[in-house]
């Protein structure tokens, strides 16, 4: 149980702050008969990949009850929604799946939300592959179809979703598709997404957007203790959450020593990976204590980690943890936001939190309430402190699909029965109605 909340209201933010809240396709839409497999169809199908043996083929089919969820987005009160496009969805039907885009996006500018799509949140169209650079040309070509086509009313644009976790779950450990498990030999599949951002970046750019940006997963990186073994072993692990992607977009060269281990000559390619965006998405959960290698294979969260990696993943005593084992620290958001402004300085744009949530049961989700009331008011002192924040997303609208934990784990605001399909707004919902209605 997290601790009493306080009692004064959540501080204003600044005038024109965007509030919303974040889904994924893969994890909302079902119909999965109109479209073509991602990686991640072919990853659930095998046996013992899910934890509860379940698939996304269903979801909490958004695609076919997608009026009933942009009406509770409304009633909500945000300003935008952010979703994903899948890619092997536009490619159904000679290219006739992206019209259930076309159709989202109305609904959603005829509800007053704006639409923020992410074009790849995971779910890459089955037989491509991160590890070949031909798959960040792909993208690119990918991004200016759906750019022509929804840009008219698009304003705001995501390229890509998390391509640390991606690398790192689908292709180092191998507990999320396409279930590689190359460990190091994994970076080339960094570099490629990193390439596809920058590309896309351009062909949005060719298409007239001028609101871009990337949502990366951050978080700050607690030494197991003062031992130098452990702070070594956590700065790495720094190096490897929080400055891999983030130094090459912002900076344009990747921390030292890890650019010898990308393919080829990689300094034409970080010029396209380092193309000014105009915010910066910072997905943010928890914080990580990481200790020194103890030689044993440990099981964190569900994730495996195997004994070879030159860190260990620690428990953060002390504190309360949310049903998938997550530590609840909202000042954690505080400090990962002042430390991205003071490395990276005048280089980093405007910030907007991509998604930052929870996961607990039931519907009368008190717990929820106490995670986001810290979270929010933890940002607030982000921008007291100085940091440029202009707007928070949470992760998420609907309970759905959590990847390799399947549906047992619920992030939603909004209950869905997976029987019925039904949604009931939770308490949490509520809540945040009444906190969007102050704010304004
Ligand atoms: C993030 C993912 C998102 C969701 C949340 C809980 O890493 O971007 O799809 O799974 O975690």
């Amino acid at each position: 149980m997290i601790p009493p909340m306080a009692t004064n209201p959540i501080p204003p933010f600044p005038a024109g702050f965007l509030w919303g809240v974040s889904t994924s396709a893969h994890q909302i839409e079902g119909a999965a008969d109109e479209r073509l497999p991602s990686v991640w169809d072919t990853f659930t199908a095998e046996p013992g990949r899910v934890k509860d043996g379940s698939t996304a083929a269903v979801a909490c089919d958004h695609y076919h009850r997608y009026p009933e969820d942009v009406a509770l987005l409304s009633g909500l009160g945000v300003d935008a929604y952010r979703f994903s496009v899948s890619w092997p969805r536009t490619r159904f039907d000679e290219g006739r799946g992206l019209d259930f885009y076309d159709r989202l996006v109305d609904e959603l500018c005829a509800a007053g939300v704006r639409p923020v799509p992410t074009l790849f949140h995971w779910d890459l169209p089955d037989g491509l592959d991160w590890l070949e650079r031909d798959t960040a040309h792909r993208f690119a070509e990918y991004v200016s179809v759906v750019a022509e086509r929804l840009g008219d009313r698009v304003k705001k644009w995501i390229t890509i979703n998390e391509p640390a976790e991606h690398t790192l779950l689908g292709h180092a450990l191998g507990t999320h598709a396409p279930g590689r498990q190359l460990l190091f030999d994994a970076l080339p599949a960094a570099h490629h997404q990193l390439l596809a951002h920058g590309l896309a970046v351009r062909a949005l750019r060719a298409a007239g957007a001028t609101d871009i940006g990337v949502a990366n997963s951050h978080g700050p990186t607690w030494p197991a203790s003062e031992e130098p073994a452990d702070v070594e072993a956590a700065a790495f692990y720094d190096l490897l959450l929080n400055r891999l992607f983030a130094d090459p977009l912002l900076l344009g060269a990747y921390p030292e020593g890890l650019g010898e281990l990308m393919p080829g000559d990689v300094r034409s390619d970080l010029k396209v990976i380092a193309e000014p965006i105009d915010f910066y998405g910072v997905n943010y959960y928890a914080p990580t204590r990481v200790g020194a290698p103890q030689g044993t294979e440990i099981d964190f969260g569900g994730v495996r980690m195997p004994a070879e990696l030159p860190f260990s993943v620690r428990e953060i005593e002390g504190v309360p943890v949310t049903d998938f084992g997550w530590p609840v620290v909202p000042e954690a958001l505080t400090e990962l936001l002042t430390t991205l402004k003071s490395r990276y300085a005048d280089r980093l744009p405007p910030v907007v939190i991509t998604e930052n949530g929870c996961s607990y049961p039931g519907v009368d989700d008190q717990d929820r309430i106490a995670y986001l009331d810290g979270h929010i008011r933890a940002l607030h002192r982000a921008v007291e402190a100085g940091v440029d924040v202009r707007g928070y997303f949470v992760w998420s609208l609907l309970d759905n699909f959590e990847w390799a934990e399947g549906y047992e784990r619920r992030f939603g605001l909004v209950h869905v029965d997976f029987e019925t399909l039904e949604r009931t707004p939770k308490a949490s919902y509520t809540w945040l109605r009444d906190v969007l209605k102050a704010q304004r």
